[in-house]
This record gives structure tokens, sequence and C-alpha cells, in this order.
């Protein structure tokens, strides 16, 4: 069967996924670890993107011509930049935008040349699942935590679907983050969280017609203190939360 990919951008976000695997085999190409093996019957390859939208198409490509899968979804975090997304939300994607993509006055501003297009689309279906996904894992989470199984971090926890930007800069200060936003939104563009890789995925998935969705833990607000949160969310929280989402993914 042919394989579901699940790609993040860092070891520590895929740790509580390769323990989940079973039969693990781990395969080196393109200079990248690939984990192939079962998760709840799935057949599956785990990847990392590495950071930036280079790594990640990289990483894409390798995973649909080498691996041949079928589907791909990322689990990651990035930074809330949509008044009310906060530390600890989850942000599933409906689309994406390269925000640092600039050929005016050739094309208009943020614009993937000779695709005529700036946005691109989440796969809908794949999104809607792992939408569904996402809420039942943060509830799943509430509820154990408000019957004092297990602590939950982040006790009002929301889900968000919408638009997700992607670029090379690790976004750290809040006037960056204010500009940026305020840019995208004069250009139409109302972006919820900004990453470094989704963009780019969308596109190589998009090349190919493979269907691309990704959920994005909210590990800072990109602003003064996101070089701080940042790291301490990615070695404390995010692995457990990609591996919630996953498994309840992998039911549905
Ligand atoms: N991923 C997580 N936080 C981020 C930020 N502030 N900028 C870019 N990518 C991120």
């Amino acid at each position: 069967a042919t394989p579901t990919a699940i790609l993040s951008a860092l070891a520590q976000e895929q740790l509580g996924l390769i323990e989940l695997l079973k039969q693990p085999r781990k395969l080196i190409h393109a200079g990248r670890d690939f984990w192939l093996g079962d998760l709840h019957g799935q057949p599956v390859v785990l990847a990392l993107s590495r950071i930036g939208k280079v790594a990640a198409a990289t990483t894409t490509t390798a995973l649909i011509e080498r691996f041949g899968v079928r589907r791909i979804v990322f689990t990651g975090v990035a930074g809330g930049l949509g008044a009310g997304v906060r530390v600890g939300d989850v942000v599933v994607a409906t689309d994406f935008v390269q925000h640092d993509l600039d050929a005016s006055p050739l094309f208009p501003r943020y614009e993937v040349p000779l695709y005529g297009k700036t946005r691109f689309d989440g796969d809908a279906a794949l999104t809607a699942l792992l939408f569904k996904a996402a809420c039942g894992a943060l509830q799943d989470r509430q509820e154990e935590a408000q019957q004092g199984l297990a602590p939950h971090p982040y006790p009002d926890a929301r889900v968000h679907r919408g638009l997700i930007a992607s670029g090379d800069r690790f976004v750290c200060g809040a006037h960056e983050s204010g500009a940026l936003r305020s840019a995208l939104a004069d250009a139409g563009h109302e972006v919820l969280a900004v990453e470094m890789e989704g963009a780019a995925v969308a596109q190589v998935c998009l090349d190919y017609g493979v269907p691309f969705a990704a959920v994005r833990t909210i590990s800072d607000r990109a602003d003064d203190s996101a070089h701080v949160d940042f790291p301490s969310f990615i070695d404390l929280v995010a692995s457990r939360y990609a591996q919630v989402i996953v498994e309840r993914f992998l039911r549905l």
C-alpha cells in the first residue's frame, strides 16, 4: 500500500511519532533520514523537512519521487500572528502564502511567478480530517486534565483554521511581526500564523498532484520573546501535540 507521509521540521517534533512506529526501518536518502513503518495499522513514512523553504521542497520531492507517498501531512509549530492566536493553540492551514516572495513589478507582490497565484490551497478533504483530529485531540487532553488524569499546559487552547505564511525568516520581534501581518493584510491576506516550510511543501505537492494538509501548534507569538518561547515549546510540548493529533488523524 502507498504510505502516508508525516513531515515535521525538527527532530524534537518527530520523536513521539518514532516511538509509536511499528516495524521501524530507517533509510537514508538525499542526506536525510526517512523512517518507514506502521502507525495504527497504516503504512507511513516519517521525515524531517529541516528548516526553510528549499530544504522542505527537497524532502517533499524525495517523499513523492523516491517513496511514492499518496498524501502528505505536516505537523509542527508556528508563530502566532492573528489576533487571538495564542501559544498552545492549534492552526490547521486552509492555504499558504510565501511572505518573502516579491517579484514586483514584474508580478504582483507575493504572487508565485508563472503559477498565476499567490495562495496555495491545502487539500480540502485532508484538511477537514486534520481539523477534526486536532479538535478531538485537544478535547481529549482537556477532559483528561479536568479529571485530574494528566495536566494540560494550555487548558484554554483553541483550534483555528486559516491562512499560514511561510518564509525564510524566524520572525522574532513585535515590530517585525506587526509589519508582516499588516503588509499581508493590505494585499488582502489575513494570516493566522508564520513558519518556514508549509508554502514550499504546498507548491511541490501542487506540482505533483499530491494531497497536502498542515497542522501547526503555536509555540510563540513571533514577538520579542519568540527566541525564548520557541525552543522551550519545541523541547517540552511539541512532540506530544504531534503524537495525539497524528494518532487521531490516522484513526479517522
Ligand atoms: N516557527 C515557530 N515560530 C516561528 C517564528 N516566530 N517565525 C518563523 N517560524 C516559526
